[in-house]
């Protein structure tokens, strides 16, 4: 397995991201492991596009419940139908959120969190399964090519889940 992740520092997120999916996805075809998995892509995403949190919310117990993160510490637990987390899960839908504090039930982990995105990952059957949530301590800082990007890193999270992953 690699020991780091080559990217470009000075280059835009979109061409980070076009740089981290490889590694990603050959991190991941050496471990079948969920939570292994997630949680080196919580630190590849950390080191490479700077996030100020970012991490997983995993589905147990008919709640959302804190997975591998990198970032400050951060709230365990988050119901279906709190917050940005909860959106996601309710909906099925990327949520880009600008600024934080015009989010209506907006859980607000760190105040110094300011926009935020989260990503539905989805299981084989179609059940979301996990979100993927990362902060930023600037306003608007996500946009599209976010979205893209965190999307692609999901899509090979997920087909780790399939039958031959866990
Ligand atoms: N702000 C999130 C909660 C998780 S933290 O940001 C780490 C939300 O509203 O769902």
């Amino acid at each position: 397995m690699a020991e780091s992740i080559a990217f470009t520092r000075s280059a835009s997120r979109e061409r980070i991201y076009a740089e981290i999916l490889p590694q990603i996805e050959a991190l991941i075809a050496g471990e079948t492991d969920l939570i292994a998995n997630l949680a080196n892509v919580a630190a590849v995403l950390k080191e490479a596009l700077g996030f100020f949190w970012v991490g997983f919310y995993l589905v147990k117990e008919g709640q959302l419940v804190l997975g591998p993160f990198q970032g400050p510490l951060a709230c365990t637990r988050i119901a279906f139908d709190s917050g940005v987390c909860g959106h996601a899960y309710t909906t099925r839908e990327t949520v880009i959120v600008p600024n934080v504090d015009k989010f209506p039930g907006h859980i607000a982990c760190s105040s110094a969190s300011k926009s935020e995105i989260v990503v539905p990952l989805f299981d084989a059957s179609g059940k979301v399964f996990a979100v993927l949530d990362a902060d930023s301590d600037r306003l608007n800082n996500f946009s599209n090519s976010d979205a893209a990007g965190l999307k692609a890193i999901a899509a090979i999270l997920e087909n780790a889940m399939g039958p031959a992953g866990q």
